[in-house]
């Protein structure tokens, strides 16, 4: 580990590049990365860090947001097939359909998803900025891709608004179920419940935060609880550890993994750092369409 922490340092020196990480990312990732965080403070510092080769360790939407923000830069997706099945879970046709049928509507677009839906977008989200951003919209109507149960929340939390719904979801976050967080709680009753919006509707009832993994990390550092059940993808759990040594971190479920996170691995950003592969491309075209609601998101957030 010290061995190819020391290759990488050196690496990164050599090609003025820097590392980004998500939460979801393998500890080892996590320890080696420059900063690590949620998808709303990566896109933040893609777009603000000075070196020549972003490496991105994610999935595929992210290294494309990096990319959206950065055309002139080199990014780096360590493998990329790590990919987020959520971000393919709507479509350009809908999106025109749904535009000719509303006059007054705007296309929120969650950041899971790929430059293609982005360019069709109006304004991008992530969990950390969605409601902000929705509640300041001048639209009546919001369609909202491609997440159902993101929708869902932020629709509970501006009700002045309609919200068309498109049905995608995280197959992991979806497949919380009420038995797993209460079988959990009965374990656990002093625990705090702390749920990610992309769980389902009922799980995210049963919250006593809801937030996005940045969210949630810094309410479980600011509570005076000592013991948590957390309803996201167990990446976290290293970041909630370094920050808590003392508090306890409970899943409700076992193999709360996102698979395509768990795909960048040390040895898989050293050799990308080495060869300049595998890099995220896009066409100019797509790049200047899909970069507008991903600016307007970060001008949004502030
Ligand atoms: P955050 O924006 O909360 O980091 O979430 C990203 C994600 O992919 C959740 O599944
Ligand atoms: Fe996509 Fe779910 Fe993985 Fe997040 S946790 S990147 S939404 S598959």
């Amino acid at each position: 580990m010290e061995n190819k922490l020391n290759l990488l340092a050196q690496l990164k020196k050599e090609k003025n590049a820097v590392i980004l990480a998500h939460y979801y990312t393998d500890d080892d990732v996590q320890r080696a990365a420059d900063y690590v965080g949620d998808s709303y403070f990566l896109s933040e510092k893609a777009r603000d860090v000075k070196e020549k080769i972003i490496v991105m360790c994610g999935v595929s939407f992210m290294g494309e947001s990096v990319k959206l923000l950065n055309p002139d830069k080199i990014v780096l997706l360590p493998d990329s097939e790590a990919d987020c099945p959520m971000a393919h879970m709507a479509s350009v046709e809908k999106i025109k359909e749904v535009r000719e049928k509303y006059e007054d509507v705007a296309v929120v677009c969650y950041v899971n998803s790929t430059a293609e839906l982005k360019a069709h977008s109006d304004v991008c989200v992530t969990s950390a900025n969605a409601l902000k951003i929705v509640k300041n919209l001048p639209n009546k109507n919001i369609f909202f891709i491609p997440d159902k149960n993101l929708a869902h929340y932020v629709s509970t939390k501006v009700p002045d608004k309609n919200f068309i719904f498109n049905n995608g979801h995280c197959y992991i976050h979806n497949s919380v179920t009420i038995d797993e967080v209460k079988n959990t709680k009965e374990k656990y009753p002093e625990a705090e419940i702390l749920v990610h919006p992309e769980c389902q509707k009922e799980i995210v009832e049963m919250a006593d935060y809801i937030g996005s993994t940045s969210g949630i990390i810094k309410y479980a550092s600011e509570s005076l609880a000592q013991e948590f059940i957390i309803c996201t993808e167990e990446g976290v759990i290293y970041e909630l550890k370094e920050k808590n040594p003392n508090k306890k971190f409970y899943l409700p479920k076992e193999n709360f993994k996102c698979i395509g996170m768990k795909k960048i691995t040390l040895d898989k950003i050293i050799k990308a750092l080495e060869t300049n592969e595998p890099q995220v491309h896009l066409k100019k075209e797509l790049i200047k369409e899909a970069n507008k609601p991903l600016e307007n998101m970060l001008k949004m957030a502030k």
